[in-house]
């Protein structure tokens, strides 16, 4: 079911007095905001308008209230889901984007096996970060084009589903990301944060966990930002009466061991069946806390947790898993022999030049080399490599002998491995001392 967008304003602004209200540091009120972001979606606002009103708040900023409105204005672009039928609770989680980020696969099942249904709506991967809906293609026949009634069905069939992002929901977002991509607007936190939260509120979220990335592979690379910008989503979630908590984790070096497709999806098959790296489970029990405390499904964050840890000994979260998989059309024989998976010609280790211990590895580089060999896109709609990716062996903080393997390349074509060697090899940076240990989870930021 579909709630209809409120009527398109009359036509009383003019574009260029707009502009020159944020350019001159003004405060737009929603009306004028609805106005500029119906006007752009329609056509009758021109690019480069669009393009100096974008400029303009990035030097100027936006106020919560503005955020918020123009938050809802590009929710309400088009569709708005409804998912109180079959969803009461309606809780949905985002994460910022990093590299070897395969929290969905692991988190969504999880919660559902512990009663929160949920209706996931995922990306691709773009750059040097990875997407859950490519991820999930390593199951041959997994159809992530669900219809609206399609994906409703297997939410209420698998107590989850998860499903590519439609152009019907908050047009206006994909259409202000392209414009922000080459107008050097992307990096804007009001900007970003209403993108965000747009895109979780038109798929019909009433309570949303957000998990923002920080470190050298992530959009916000120091925790002073990146704290702005949970508390810019958690604001916008009270302006607009959604509850939004945002957990801050970090991404100085990939999640996981696993950077590619079909190896992530084994690392998330290993980590439902309680065999996963430990990073990874963590920010899983973390995140899902939040979730099954937003969906009323647990009073606080030890009985929350409990469920949780019992939902992965049980078995009962990888059987949602393969539900999921069943129900959406993909062979869900591989969730029972995961060695079936896309599997890469070439396993390259790349060596220790030194020995010491690993004091950081560069997500960004490691994204930047898995795609190069293949698991990735420069551009939207480039073709990818399920089988491809890198497998680290070591973690920030290991001890390393000279020559040991820091990670593995796998590869499928042999022109792909020497600059992807060299890449993770200089991602990797080594010192005679252990590190500093840094937290996992950097801050809970809530309402
Ligand atoms: N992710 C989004 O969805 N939008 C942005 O603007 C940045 C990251």
């Amino acid at each position: 079911m579909t709630i209809n967008r409120p009527d398109a304003r009359p036509n009383v602004y003019r574009p260029y007095d707009l502009i020159l209200k944020k350019r001159n540091g003004g405060t737009l009120d929603a009306d004028e905001l609805r106005y500029l972001v119906d006007g752009f979606v329609s056509g009758e606002i021109p690019d480069y308008q669009v393009s100096a009103f974008l400029m303009a708040v990035f030097f100027r900023g936006m106020d919560e209230a503005e955020t918020a409105a123009l938050t809802m204005a590009m929710a309400e672009s088009g569709q708005v889901l409804d998912l109180r039928d079959i969803a009461p609770e309606a809780v949905d989680k985002h994460s910022t984007g990093g590299v070897g980020d395969k929290t969905s696969l692991v988190l969504i099942p999880l919660v559902a096996a512990c009663g929160v249904r949920v209706a996931k709506m995922s990306g691709r991967g773009l750059g040097h970060t990875g997407g859950t809906i490519d991820k999930l293609e390593s199951f041959p026949g997994f159809n992530t084009s669900l219809t609206r009634e399609r994906f409703l069905e297997c939410v209420t069939r698998a107590g989850a589903a998860i499903n590519g992002q439609t152009g019907e929901l908050a047009p206006a977002d994909a259409k202000l990301y392209a414009l922000r991509d080459v107008t050097a607007t992307v990096d804007c936190i009001p900007l970003i944060a209403s993108s965000i939260m747009s895109k979780k509120i038109a798929g019909g979220a009433h309570g949303i966990v957000l998990d923002v990335k920080v470190g050298s592979g992530a959009f916000m690379d120091t925790l002073d930002r990146a704290r702005t910008l949970a508390r810019t989503m958690v604001g916008i979630g009270r302006s607009v009466g959604r509850r939004a908590v945002a957990v801050i984790s970090n991404m100085d070096e990939p999640l996981g061991l696993a950077v590619g497709n079909a190896i992530e999806v084994r690392e998330a098959l290993d980590t439902l069946a309680g065999r996963g790296p430990d990073d990874l489970r963590r920010l899983c029990l973390a995140l899902g806390t939040e979730m099954l405390i937003l969906a009323g499904k647990a009073g606080e964050a030890g009985e929350a947790r409990r469920r949780l840890e019992e939902a992965l000994a049980s078995r009962e979260a990888l059987r949602r898993f393969r539900a999921m998989v069943e129900a959406q059309g993909g062979d869900a024989s591989l969730v029972d022999d995961p060695e079936r998976l896309p599997k890469a010609a070439h396993q390259v280790p790349v060596e220790a030049p030194v020995d010491g211990f690993v004091q950081a590895i560069e997500a960004r580089e490691i994204g930047v080399a898995a795609m190069h060999l293949g698991a990735g896109r420069a551009r939207k709609g480039d073709p990818i490599d399920l089988a491809v990716g890198v497998l680290l062996r070591k973690k920030v903080g290991d001890r390393v002998r000279t020559g040991e393997p820091l990670a593995v390349a796998l590869a499928n074509k042999t022109e792909t491995i020497p600059a992807a060697v060299d890449r993770v090899k200089a991602a990797y940076r080594l010192g005679p001392r252990p590190p500093a240990p840094r937290p996992l989870i950097e801050d809970v930021i809530r309402e």
